[in-house]
């Protein structure tokens, strides 16, 4: 398929999450065993619910399918409750019935570039890799300084995503690396789906699609993929909504 830039899917926010489980869905349908690669983050969970919700009756099975884990921190002890996979369970592989074949980042501290590197084969051959955008351009634990040919790999993370372990979801230490499935097995997957949503993402997907892609935006090297789709809701798209000048005597 030849390119003709990235398809952007702009949906109202109310729309975001179902639709995208319905292509999801579709997605499976046609493909039973479909090797997809998912994402943690506030982003997908209201996808995640969405799946999660749907009558596994009308739904297509899970059953043959494998999800591949996107990424993972090091340093936090299995079943830490800010570890990625411990999240993914909860908000998606333990509700589907049957569940799909996971593949987790093994990374318990004993050696985590043997870790990587395994991942880094189970992450060959994906027929979609789903992502959510960070702020700082980052896909995974792709952070700037990431380059479009790396592989599954350990690194050293942003300020931003070690506070993230903490901050956010409750991590018992503050993890100062991570294994990220690299931008080049992204690049060598079949399809790629971006995840963007809300105002204050606006900027950073702009950069992401429209400034020259570079280190700075590792994002912005997505826009190789011959099959990329964003799936965005209207927030992220407008970016911050200005104020309307109050009119001459208008209540405050
Ligand atoms: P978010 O994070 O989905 O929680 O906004 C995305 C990311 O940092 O990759």
């Amino acid at each position: 398929m030849s390119s003709g830039g990235p398809r952007l899917r702009v949906l109202p926010a109310s729309a975001w999450a179902a639709t995208v489980a319905d292509e999801l869905l579709d997605r499976l349908a046609a493909e039973p065993r479909l090797r997809v690669c998912l994402p943690t983050g506030d982003t997908p969970v209201p996808l995640y619910a969405e799946l999660a919700a749907r009558d596994a009756a009308r739904s297509p099975s899970w059953a043959q399918a494998t999800v591949v884990l996107l990424d993972e921190w090091a340093g936090l002890p299995p079943g830490d409750p800010a570890r990625c996979d411990v999240r993914l369970r909860r908000q998606l592989l333990d509700q589907l019935a049957p569940p799909p074949r996971f593949v987790p980042i093994d990374v318990d501290g004993s050696d985590d570039e043997a870790a990587a590197r395994a991942h880094d084969a189970a992450a060959r051959g994906l027929d979609l890799v789903v992502l959510g955008l960070g702020m700082n351009g980052h896909v995974g634990f792709n952070e700037p300084g990431s380059r479009p040919d790396d592989p599954t790999r350990l690194v050293r993370l942003a300020v931003s995503s070690r506070e993230a372990a903490t901050a956010r979801y409750g991590a018992a230490l503050t993890p100062t690396a991570g294994i990220t499935v690299g931008l080049g097995r992204i690049l060598e997957a079949t399809e790629v789906w971006l995840l963007v949503t809300g105002e204050r993402k606006a900027d950073v997907l702009r950069r992401a699609l429209r400034e020259p892609e570079g280190v700075d935006c590792p994002a912005s090297y997505l826009r190789r993929h011959p099959r990329l789709t964003v799936f965005a809701d209207e927030a992220a798209v407008a970016g911050p909504r200005r104020r309307r000048p109050r009119a001459p005597g208008s209540a405050a």
